[in-house]
């Protein structure tokens, strides 16, 4: 690669921050505000004005919904000042209720990479798997049991199934799940939103989570994907249809499996840029912290081809902002 290239991609990494810190900024005054439409609203707006100062020709792949249901930031959006081809993944708030709550882990986040390199994928349910780092290649899949999954795992781990932690979204349709985990003798963190957080979380040994299992947004499985290619991990998704229009919705997108079971790199291909900022504090990232003409953001910003995750502290002034969205 020459160094003018080079240059660009590095300062694309930190133009990437400028977009998720804007969104968290905004967010974090709806906190626990009990007004997650308005927290959404805030964090779409903020990061759909940074993403105009960014060095790049973006397309909306993974989004805010089809052109006809959102302002901004919808599937096929154009976004960027001009510069390379790129798709992009946003979600400018991940973790609504969990905002509107003040409760942990809610965060901005993009992904980026090369035009072509993002799963299309409709905004349903996805069936999930993931696992962190350094384990042997396909040591858990959505083939195998629940049972065979961490047996197999704890096996890799060099530990017993009761030492394992299987984090699962607390939602009414995981019962069997959360039964077979159990029965199996593993122990559970259960939580009430933020699967991205929840995947991510199986790659940092300080969080005690070792498996990520049970369905959520496919758009958040796509962009948990983009961040395991950089962190390092394992993650498989399958998309779950409610009926045939959904099915037909995924054939027009461009799949032509619609049941396949995807890889990490069917999900988020080539070089992929990740980025999130804090909202509410939670185990990867602390949240906005707000004082007088001011504010603290926590991000995290890597990249698949380096393998670098940075983590950015930024003190924010705002008498010297130019942009109102804080
Ligand atoms: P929002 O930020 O859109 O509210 O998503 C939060 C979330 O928990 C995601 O992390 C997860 O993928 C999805 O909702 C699960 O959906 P559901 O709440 O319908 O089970």
């Amino acid at each position: 690669m020459s160094a003018p290239e080079s240059l660009t991609d590095r300062n694309l990494a930190l133009e990437l921050v400028r977009v998720t810190e804007a969104a968290a900024l905004a967010a974090s005054r709806w906190m626990g505000k009990g007004k997650k439409n308005e927290a959404d609203g805030a964090a779409v707006e903020a990061m759909r004005i940074a993403f105009d100062t960014v060095a790049i020709n973006g397309t909306v792949k993974i989004g805010e919904g089809e052109m006809d249901e959102a302002p901004m930031l919808y599937i096929g959006e154009k976004v960027g000042a001009g510069g390379p081809e790129m798709d992009i993944a946003v979600d400018p708030l991940e973790g609504t209720t969990l905002t509107a709550k003040g409760g942990p882990n809610a965060m901005a986040v993009v992904a980026l990479a090369e035009a072509g390199n993002f799963l299309h994928a409709p905004d349903i349910y996805m069936e999930k798997i993931a696992v962190g780092g350094g384990l042997p290649e396909g040591v858990v899949g959505l083939g195998a049991s629940v049972k065979s999954n961490l047996r197999e795992l704890a096996q890799a781990k060099r530990c017993s199934v009761s030492d394992l932690v299987a984090c699962i979204l607390d939602r009414d349709r995981h019962q069997e799940l959360i039964a077979h985990c159990r029965e199996a003798g593993a122990r559970i963190m259960l939580i009430s939103d933020g699967d991205v957080a929840g995947v991510l979380a199986t790659s940092q040994p300080e969080s005690g989570v070792d498996i990520y299992l049970g369905s959520g947004g496919a758009p958040e499985g796509v962009l948990a994907a983009a961040a395991l290619r950089c962190i390092g991990g394992q993650m498989q998704g399958q998309l779950l249809y409610e009926d045939d229009t959904q099915v037909a919705r995924a054939r027009e997108m461009g799949l032509i499996d619609p049941h396949q079971i995807f890889n990490i790199m069917d999900m988020a291909r080539g070089d992929v840029m990740f980025a999130a900022t804090g909202v509410t504090t939670g185990a990867m990232l602390k949240g906005v912290r707000r004082f007088g003409h001011g504010a603290m953001t926590h991000s995290v910003v890597m990249r698949s081809k380096s393998g670098t995750v940075r983590y950015i502290e930024a003190h924010h002034n705002f008498s010297m902002k130019t942009w109102a969205a804080h």
